[in-house]
């Protein structure tokens, strides 16, 4: 293991070489306070908005070694003489006799030997609170007595992220710093925009006595900011200059002199970091309780409990165990994991979306984010979907992306083309997806009466229409229905999924006919299953209409053409010199059971045999090779990268579940396992991003560095690589019916077991393959006794079911594909 270890006892990852090839990161607290630490103890912070109210100052772009937001520094004096340094290895960059960096779950554990020094650093956010905790216990390895003072150091931002880089003659006017007693000789560092002097302040401390402090970047740097981050001058002298920060760059440096530490001997400390609102006196007080609280090192225990004891519930919805190793530690802890940060933080904040206010909340992100956590926690993902119904437009389309804080929406990009249509085709579809998902995941049917608005407001501010949830979904078939182009297909508007292709108006998208298909087949099962026979028949009428007019136009002889252009030529077709095949133009017509079987399976093995590498499925083929105003933001990138015949990793699973809708259980495992982060270690020099997560991308092999991964954590992957591993290839499925089961797996699979909690009751799933196949439910035991078909009922009793399911030669194998 080149930079380090997955250690499924502890639910971590362990990095063991901190010079992993780019910065790996982990999320602590929530949008409501919170933001990401890396691997070196470089700190991101915000607080309700990354744009409008960010904490620290972290520069994504600069280089690895480079200090971004915050460190430890610590001095130790023996007879050696003095070394300063600091156990997260960046900024000093010192030789390192251990180095672990153990990425949990809302917390991040560094565990390090520098100098003789062990220490461990603890960093999180405690749930519901706006406080971030650091828990730092240092321990004297060598065999005699050392003098140590401890420097914890961060770099605060101007509350306007984007402000802070494009306007260095007002943002450092505006910077203030103030210090506060605690009356027991420990120093309360405060910093504040002047504007927000009144409104809001951010507050740093520690549990134990502070000599002196810095909160001026130029003076703790020293020498007019020519001392660096690395060798800090101030950290020369006996003290800190206790300088006050009235402008420029704002720091907090805390001089914690923890005295001797004799051999063996161990010193903990705790610092703490807060924003509180209100007056200055005000916020101050509530600060100051929320201290008090967390000085004790038991809180601080008790804290970090009670963050493991929800990640238990969280994660012990579902729980699996097949022959594979990496699937087993994504699905158990770091694929569900991901999901709910894809959930929290929809697009917003990571390394490579970097939260100045671009963003915000998508809506078709975030429609299939929920249904990654809809296992572990239904109620807050219907939280969220009531959000997104609420900017859903009268006409039954979506606003593209809102901001949470204040549930502002905005059309995205297309804001920026004024000759273009300002609705995107898919948006507003992938909303019926999650609705059906938390409908079947709870039964509880009565959401589909909740009344919520419509964007729209009258000129009071108040919407001017509002309507059920059934009434939204409703509205969003309509109007996919009612823009058609010169085919009849969905109008493509300014974009459907693939955000980078905006043809002219008037083109079409094979895609959202697709994704409309689905979505009809969801409400035809919803409506049947609430005997609307009427609306039923009307949505069936719907879907072979627009079946029929996908096999007419859109069937190029070996596979799906994915756009018909504004004057009705495809793209995606053999007649094209570039973007010839798509992937999504096969995956969804094979899940929106348009593709009848032959097409389907041809489909498919186009897909496998011009789109498969070893790294993942290619988005397109060939990339397109120069900038084509007329295609759009696809060819900004040269072939191979992103959406331009990159591997996006969010369209994989949809090739998954395509595979498994034939049977093909081999395939859709081999295409399952050869994207797994988990199994990268012998290529991550190659891969580069974090093993314990999804990429969004990988680039493909039309480009010289084949294999490079980027923009890890906030990805649609997550949502879809989860489902596709526990719902289409291990085949657990919620339905309105109960639980149904069926298992897409490899052949050579002998079995696997999953427990999961549905509706209220607990299933412990024992499936065995004995004749070796990949699909089809031979036999259903539940609690001891054989039931027909494959649907487990929803107990609702609150106990523990056993279900034993044997797979076996079944005549209907894959037929539902070839409807
Ligand atoms: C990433 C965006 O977040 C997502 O909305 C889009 O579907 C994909 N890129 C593909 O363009």
């Amino acid at each position: 293991m080149k930079y380090g270890y997955f250690d499924d006892q502890t639910r971590e990852y362990v990095i063991t070489n901190p010079r992993t090839p780019v910065k790996w990161i982990n999320y602590v607290g929530t949008l409501g306070f919170g933001g990401f630490v890396d691997h070196t103890g470089g700190l991101l912070l915000c607080k309700g908005d990354p744009a409008l109210n960010r904490i620290t100052k972290y520069i994504p772009q600069l280089p690895g070694s480079q200090f971004k937001g915050h460190t430890l520094y610590l001095r130790k004096r023996s007879s050696q003489g003095t070394q300063i340094f600091s156990p997260l290895f960046v900024p000093t960059l010192d030789a390192y006799d251990r180095f672990e960096c153990r990425v949990g779950l809302g917390y991040s554990h560094f565990n390090t030997e520098f100098h003789g020094i062990k220490s461990e650093i603890r960093v999180f956010v405690p749930t519901g609170e706006a406080i971030l905790v650091q828990e730092i216990s240092l321990t004297n390895l060598s065999a005699e007595p050392v003098e140590l003072d401890a420097v914890p150091l961060l770099e605060y931002t101007h509350f306007d992220a984007l402000k802070q880089f494009m306007n260095a003659d007002w943002v450092p006017q505006t910077m203030m710093s103030e210090v506060h007693d605690d009356g027991e000789g420990r120093k309360i560092l405060s910093q504040f925009a002047f504007m927000n002097r009144d409104q809001r302040q951010t507050y740093f401390t520690a549990n134990v006595k502070v000599s002196s402090f810095e909160t001026d970047r130029r003076v703790f740097l020293g020498d007019n900011e020519y001392g660096t981050f690395q060798r800090p001058l101030s950290l020369n002298g006996p003290e800190l200059s206790n300088s006050l920060a009235l402008r420029g760059d704002n720091i907090a440096a805390l001089l914690l002199p923890l005295g001797t530490l004799a051999p063996g001997e161990t010193k903990r400390f705790v610092t703490l970091l807060t924003q509180q609102e209100g007056t200055r006196s005000e916020s101050l007080t509530r600060a100051r309780a929320l201290f008090e609280k967390y000085r004790s090192h038991d809180a601080v225990t008790a804290a970090r409990a009670a963050i493991g004891a929800e990640w238990d519930e969280y994660l012990g919805r579902v729980q699996v165990n097949t022959p594979d190793a990496s699937m087993n530690s994504m699905l158990n802890v770091h694929n569900p994991r991901q999901c709910y940060m894809t959930k929290n933080w929809s697009r917003d904040l990571s390394l490579y979306q970097l939260g100045f206010g671009g963003r915000g909340i998508g809506f078709r992100d975030s429609s299939q984010d929920v249904m990654g956590v809809m296992s572990a926690m239904p109620e807050e993902a219907r939280e969220l979907i009531e959000k997104l119904l609420s900017v859903m437009k009268i006409n039954g389309s979506a606003m593209h992306q809102f901001y949470a804080s204040t549930m502002v929406a905005n059309e995205g990009d297309s804001r920026e083309a004024e000759d273009r249509p300002k609705f995107y085709g898919d948006d507003h579809l992938w909303i019926v997806f999650a609705v059906c998902s938390y409908l079947k995941e709870t039964g509880n049917l009565s959401f589909l009466e909740r009344v919520l608005p419509y964007y729209e407001k009258d000129k009071h501010g108040a919407p001017r229409e509002q309507g059920t949830v059934q009434n939204h979904l409703e509205r969003a078939l309509e109007f996919t229905k009612t823009n058609v182009g010169r085919h009849g297909l969905p109008l493509l508007g300014f974009a459907d999924w693939n955000d980078t292709v905006n043809l002219k108006t008037g083109a079409e998208s094979l895609f959202v006919a697709n994704q409309y298909g689905k979505a009809l087949l969801d409400m035809i099962e919803l409506c049947e299953f609430r005997g609307e026979r009427a609306l039923a028949d009307r949505y069936r009428a719907d879907y072979d209409h627009m079946r029929g007019l996908v096999n007419e136009y859109a069937w190029d002889g070996e596979w799906y053409v994915r756009y018909f252009d504004h004057d009705g030529s495809p793209i995606g077709s053999k007649k094209n010199a570039q973007g010839q095949i798509w992937t999504n133009g096969q995956s969804w017509p094979v899940i929106s059971g348009f593709a009848p079987r032959d097409r389907a399976e041809r489909a498919l093995e186009s897909v496998n045999r011009l789109l498969n590498t070893p790294n993942g499925i290619k988005l397109s083929a060939p990339g397109y090779d120069g900038f084509d105003p007329a295609k759009g933001g696809v060819t900004t990138y040269p072939p191979g990268a992103k959406e331009n015949g990159g591997i996006f990793l969010h369209a994989n699973p949809w090739v998954m579940i395509a595979e498994t809708l034939v049977g093909n259980g081999d395939r859709a495992f081999e295409y399952y396992n050869q994207i797994n982060p988990a199994a990268k270690n012998d290529v991550i020099d190659t891969y580069e991003c974090e093993p314990y997560v999804y990429a969004q991308n990988i680039l493909g092999n039309e480009h010289p560095l084949f294999g490079l991964a980027r923009n890890s954590w906030l990805s649609g992957t997550a949502s879809w690589t989860y489902q596709v591993g526990t719902k289409h290839i291990l085949g657990v499925m919620p339905g309105y019916g109960g639980l149904e089961i069926n298992p897409c797996i490899p052949k050579a699979w002998n079995g696997f077991s999953v427990r999961r909690q549905f509706r209220g009751a607990r299933y412990a799933i024992e499936v065995s393959n004995p004749d070796h196949v990949s699909k089809g439910v031979r036999k259903l035991v539940v609690d001891g006794v054989a039931i027909a078909g494959n649907v487990i009922p929803a107990f609702d009793d609150n106990r523990l079911h056993t279900v034993e399911v044997t797979l076996g030669a079944v005549a209907a194998v894959g037929e539902e594909a070839a409807q």
